[in-house]
């Protein structure tokens, strides 16, 4: 149970709740929606299994497993872009984290209340060109990750999260249904499930696929990692069914939460990464008791997020500290000065490094789409190759049947997803992309 709800905790984040809304918003609705959830079946869950088994079967950090499981190849170079994507995910949500400390502290001090809509636009412009503040939030954050990695409160955090966790889904439920009251909700719902397939596009395609990755913390073996500490007893395919299935909930949900409300108060379902700073708070304006509830789910939004950094932090220490002999605690500083420096740039994307792009895209925008959109899913092809075709037979079944003691009914579907599928769709929708830009 503490595996899995761990796992749990580093899937559902600001992934489900902040970048799926405005991921879909950007890219059409139904459309997206449509190519995520195929992707989650058809790569997300075979990856996952693929990234337990690797963990599982080896009780080591992805270079070590690496080493030990496929010797004659030395595959463990590949370690080094899971630390690169590692990084710079953190670099840029660690940012976005720093914006929900901000609500949080809003809300708290009931500056959350009694605007307008466009006053609640206005607030966030306002507080994103402001270098100070969103740097400020950003470091703080950084910070009180690293004590809760260095002085080991991760189990004190973890225990907290299973109970938290559960109510943060009670949470976005009483949202959902307070959403689909509101008038004119129904072009929300139509919005998210209605696909218009004409709008399925390379650049959908590719947004969808990097959305599933990323919301599943996948390809940057993660979940390997977090599998290491699996018990020899846990069924690796039901646990990674759970993943995927919670995790979409959850960002469904966060859909369900935040469209109906776009279209009722004639927002705009593209605004991009701003787009639940913008809604949110116009929502709490419109329910009964809306400052307690907008405190409420900033509290909740952070606990989910902390306990993501936490795990995408984990990957590079675990490598620094079993692979260069580096002390936890060192290897904690590394992987927080790391994640300031960077951080610290992409929190000044918005504001006076907001002409300094490259490939058209600011280092914030270019740090979340290179590590989605691309090294994610390369992880996957990987990873899927990798225990599809590299490793022995005899181990992935062991592992997947727990020595012969369970019996898998989707045994052969899932290896031919991993020998051929995922890796194949994963091709296909990065050639797509490229060709048809
Ligand atoms: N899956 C997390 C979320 O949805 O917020 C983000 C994440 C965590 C990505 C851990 C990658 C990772 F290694």
């Amino acid at each position: 149970m503490g595996a899995i709800a761990a796992t749990v905790g580093s899937a559902v984040g600001l992934g489900n709740i902040w970048r799926f809304p405005y991921e879909a918003g950007v890219h059409g609705g139904g459309a997206f929606l449509l190519v995520y959830v195929a992707c989650v079946l058809l790569m997300g869950i075979p990856v996952i299994v693929a990234e337990f088994v690797i963990g599982r079967s080896t009780h080591k950090n992805v270079r070590g497993a690496l080493r030990e499981l496929a010797p004659r190849h030395k595959l463990h170079w590949f370690s080094y872009v899971c630390i690169l994507a590692s990084l710079m995910i953190i670099s840029f949500y660690s940012v976005v984290c720093g914006w929900i400390v901000e609500y949080l502290q809003l809300s708290v001090r009931g500056l959350l209340h009694g605007h307008t809509p466009a006053e609640y636009e206005q607030m966030f412009a306002d507080f994103v060109q402001n270098p100070w503040r969103c740097v400020l939030w950003t470091l703080l954050f950084l910070a009180l990750n690293y004590v809760v990695l260095r002085r080991g409160l991760k189990r004190g955090i973890e225990r907290v999260s299973n109970v938290l966790m559960p109510l943060l889904a009670v949470l976005l439920v009483v949202f959902c249904v307070n959403g689909l009251t509101l008038p004119g909700a129904e072009r929300g719902v139509r919005f998210l499930f209605t696909p218009d397939f004409s709008q399925i596009t390379p650049r959908v395609a590719i947004g969808a696929m990097g959305q599933a990755f990323f919301s599943l913390s996948l390809g940057l073996s993660c979940l390997l990692t977090y599998a290491s500490y699996f018990k020899d007893s846990d069924s690796l395919v039901r646990n990674a069914t759970i993943v995927g299935v919670l995790d979409t909930v959850v960002a469904i949900l966060a859909g369900l939460m935040i469209f109906p409300a776009v279209f009722s108060y004639g927002m705009r379902p593209e605004a991009g990464p701003k787009l639940i700073f913008e809604v949110l708070p116009a929502i709490f304006e419109q329910m009964p008791g809306g400052p307690v509830w907008a405190v409420l789910l900033f509290a909740l939004l952070f606990v989910a997020s902390i306990t993501s950094t936490i795990s995408m932090s984990e990957i590079s220490i675990a490598f620094f500290s079993e692979e260069w002999g580096m002390s936890r605690n060192r290897a904690s500083i590394l992987n927080t000065g790391i994640a300031m420096v960077l951080g610290t740039l992409c929190a000044l994307s918005f504001g006076v490094l907001s002409e300094a792009t490259v490939f058209g895209m600011t280092l914030f925008e270019l740090f979340d789409y290179v590590s989605s959109n691309v090294l994610l899913p390369v992880g996957g092809i990987f990873f899927s190759l990798l225990v599809g075709w590299v490793l022995d037979r005899g181990l992935v079944r062991d592992q997947l049947t727990n020595h012969g003691t369970r019996t898998v009914r989707v045994m052969r579907p899932l290896v031919f997803c991993l020998r051929y599928v995922a890796p194949a769709a994963i091709v296909v929708i990065f050639l797509y992309g490229l060709l048809w830009r």
